[in-house]
């Protein structure tokens, strides 16, 4: 039997910042499926940072997303008809569906690959903890940025999804000594300090001025940062630098503060203090570790389980609202 189903198309690549008529909301008609077709009814979509740079069109790590394109996202949904013989009613699945209720598969390869939700796994975890953000912070933190037992540990971006499970791996699984996170509010701080176990949180919007939040660094890092995880750019970039230790490890991971905005103004003012406290600033794609999400997301799980990571989820429920999240 034929059902209507929802998507939402690109329509137009933003001209400064992204405004609901960037996207266009089409409902189309999916037809009975042939043999060795599946449909996934989908239940979640990943929401994420990313989106910015793949709605202005131009190809990065991935492709950019085109006028007319459904737009990319990864999603988690359970397949509700199949005619594809090793493919089960029932199954949870995650893969590259975009903004759609309904995707059609004729493969376990399409839209970028589907994997089967373990048993059990909460179905917006493959989107968040065990997702690409989980795995990001989780190479990011471990392969560049190396921490040590005993490290003092600055990341920003600390409450969102990426920054506060590299801010956790590093307080509770690497034996960082001393972990600060930056966050925007006394709320987000009260959650890392009170709830994600942070030795303290820095309100970054508490502090106007670059020279009261560099001071701000300086008291909280008192005998320096050994390893900073960046998901934000700017201001607090330029404070990190101001402290860092001879053969500290500055992880590029983000640079949040200069997506949103057609003239992100200069880059790093205090990159200079390489020089006198030399030590790697590097950058990095979470997918280019795809080889190895299966381990790192067994080790994630594990340790959600045990107690040693938490997080939060922000879940919003109406999918005509999409494109105004
Ligand atoms: N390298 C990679 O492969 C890779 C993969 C995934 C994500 N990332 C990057 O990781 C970063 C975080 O992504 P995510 O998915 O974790 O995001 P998220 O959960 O949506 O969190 C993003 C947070 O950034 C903070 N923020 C936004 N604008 C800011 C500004 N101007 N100054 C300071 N903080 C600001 C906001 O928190 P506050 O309320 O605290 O301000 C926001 O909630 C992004 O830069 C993203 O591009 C990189």
């Amino acid at each position: 039997m034929s059902i209507e189903s929802r998507l939402w198309r690109l329509a137009a690549h933003p001209k400064g910042p992204v405004e609901p008529s960037d996207f266009s909301l089409e409902t189309v008609t999916i037809e009975d499926l042939d043999d060795g077709q599946f449909r996934v009814a989908i239940e979640y979509i990943a929401f994420e940072p990313a989106m910015r740079s793949w709605i202005m069109g131009r190809d990065t790590y991935v492709k950019g997303v085109q006028v007319g394109d459904v737009m990319r996202a990864l999603a988690v949904g359970v397949i509700e008809e199949s005619r594809h013989p090793e493919v089960e009613v029932g199954q949870r699945v995650v893969g590259n569906f975009g903004w759609r209720e309904h995707a059609v598969a004729s493969s376990m390869r399409d839209f970028g690959g589907i994997r089967a939700v373990p048993e059990g796994t909460p179905p917006t975890w493959p989107l968040s903890i065990l997702g690409i953000t989980g795995l990001t912070a989780y190479f990011g933190l471990l392969d560049i940025g190396q921490p040590k037992p005993g490290d003092a540990i600055l990341v920003s971006g600390a409450a969102g999804a990426t920054g506060s499970v590299a801010a956790q791996i590093a307080k509770h699984v690497k034996g960082a000594s001393r972990v600060v996170g930056v966050a925007g509010g006394p709320e987000k701080c009260a959650w890392l300090t009170e709830v994600a176990g942070l030795d303290a949180a820095i309100d970054y919007k508490a502090f106007t001025d670059q020279r009261a939040l560099t001071r701000e660094v300086f008291e909280q890092f008192p005998d320096g940062i050994d390893v900073f995880f960046d998901n934000v750019g700017g201001p607090i970039l330029d404070a990190a630098l101001a402290r860092i230790n001879n053969h500290a490890r500055i992880v590029v991971c983000g640079a949040i503060s200069r997506y949103d905005t057609a003239n992100p103004g200069p880059g790093p003012g205090n990159y200079t203090t390489l020089i006198l406290k030399p030590g790697p600033m590097e950058g990095f794609v979470g997918l280019d570790y795809a080889s190895r999400f299966g381990e790192a997301a067994r080790e994630l799980a594990d340790c959600r389980a045990d107690g040693k990571l938490t997080h939060a989820e922000d879940a919003q429920a109406e999918f005509a609202k999409a494109q105004a999240v």
